[in-house]
């Protein structure tokens, strides 16, 4: 199964309807963004003393897995520093000229965000060295005799790079971001009051036990509790009840194949692969990839994070283990030797 398919993957699915509502959904400023409070506490003083001093805010480099919601905190940032933000993302910028003229657009404080910012080509990677430090560029412009070199002055703007894994990022380019911020999967409490959240946007009503049974199968990401609510809420008008209850959510769920802990069958069938082929490990991700037919990229970053946090599986020197709170997960007797 494609990962886009599947109900519990944190990326964005490719369904426009979706990207729509999530929009309505999509928290503007700090007093609707749930969570993260550290991040929170901390990007609000920088944002307060940078716009006392009428300063564009620091670079700020945001890492965690998908659906945690960065692009939406970026958001924010600009919205709260009352400047405006321009969106790419790293594999769209081919050629220094692209990210140039990105730059040349922007007012002095703006927002640059930079999604995927890991994907960037090394040759615009470089360029954006002396933007960052310096706000300015030398390229070259032209080809063969007529190239010539050419120097621009930027204003002075805020990069927010987006990435699911900071390791993915060069350590020149990481140590450009004076502010370095890693997300993490929410709290069920977090998710819950999330889910509350746009159930009234939505203008549908939700019982506390409802909300916290979505929260509790959302793998801690909110883009999964917002997507959850959206399936469990079509089940409780189809039935023609007036109220999400906890009763719809574990129905509707179950059919969905989403368990109580989030895991769905993809999830599922890694662990009983390891646990039946591999006596629970260690495996290494390759192994694992091709015996359940995805990629290699989607194992590690889509699947194994939250297996990992969820204490499913151990990563060790050798390669994933899967513990024996997986075993009794899954019914499956724990013998090793
Ligand atoms: N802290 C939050 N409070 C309330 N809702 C949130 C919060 N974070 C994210 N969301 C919701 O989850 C959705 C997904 O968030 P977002 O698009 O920012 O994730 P992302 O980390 O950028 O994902 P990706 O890695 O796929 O780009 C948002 O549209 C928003 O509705
Ligand atoms: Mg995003």
């Amino acid at each position: 199964m494609p990962e886009d398919d599947r109900i519990v993957s944190g990326d964005l699915v490719d369904d426009e309807q979706d990207d729509e509502r999530e929009n309505s959904l999509r928290p503007q400023i700090f007093d609707q963004y749930i969570g993260q409070k550290a991040i929170k506490d901390e990007l609000q003083v920088y944002i307060k003393a940078a716009s006392q001093r009428q300063e564009a805010l620091d670079h700020v480099l945001l890492y965690g897995p998908p659906g945690l919601g960065k692009t939406t905190l970026a958001i924010i940032i600009a919205n709260e520093m009352h400047v405006a933000i321009k969106t790419t993302s790293g594999p769209a910028i081919e050629r220094p000229g692209d990210l140039v003229a990105l730059l040349n657009e922007l007012q002095a404080g703006d927002v640059l965000f930079i999604d995927e910012i890991h994907r960037l080509p090394k040759i615009v990677e470089e360029v954006l060295y002396s933007a960052m430090e310096d706000f300015y560029v030398d390229i070259v412009i032209g080809q063969g005799p007529t190239a010539h070199p050419v120097h621009f002055t930027l204003p002075p703007f805020t990069l927010i790079g987006a990435t699911t894994r900071a390791g993915l990022l060069s350590a020149p380019l990481r140590d450009r971001f004076g502010i370095i911020a890693h997300m993490n999967y929410y709290t069920e409490d977090e998710l819950a009051t999330i889910v509350e959240r746009s159930a009234d946007i939505f203008q549908t009503l939700i019982s506390l036990s409802g909300a916290h049974e979505i929260a509790r199968r959302s793998r801690g990401t909110p883009r999964i509790a917002n997507r959850l609510l959206k399936r469990v809420r079509d089940f409780a008008e189809v039935a023609q009840q007036d109220k999400v209850d906890e009763e719809i959510v574990q129905y509707a769920l179950n059919l969905l194949r989403v368990d109580d802990h989030g895991l769905d069958e993809t999830d599922r069938k890694m662990l009983k692969m390891m646990i039946e082929l591999y006596n629970g490990g260690p495996v290494g991700v390759n192994t694992i990839a091709a015996n359940i037919g995805e990629e290699i990229e989607t194992v590690t970053e889509m699947i194994e994070p939250y297996l990992m946090q969820s204490g499913f599986i151990k990563r060790t020197p050798r390669g994933r283990v899967v513990t024996p709170a997986a075993y009794e997960h899954l019914g499956i007797p724990y013998s090793k030797n």
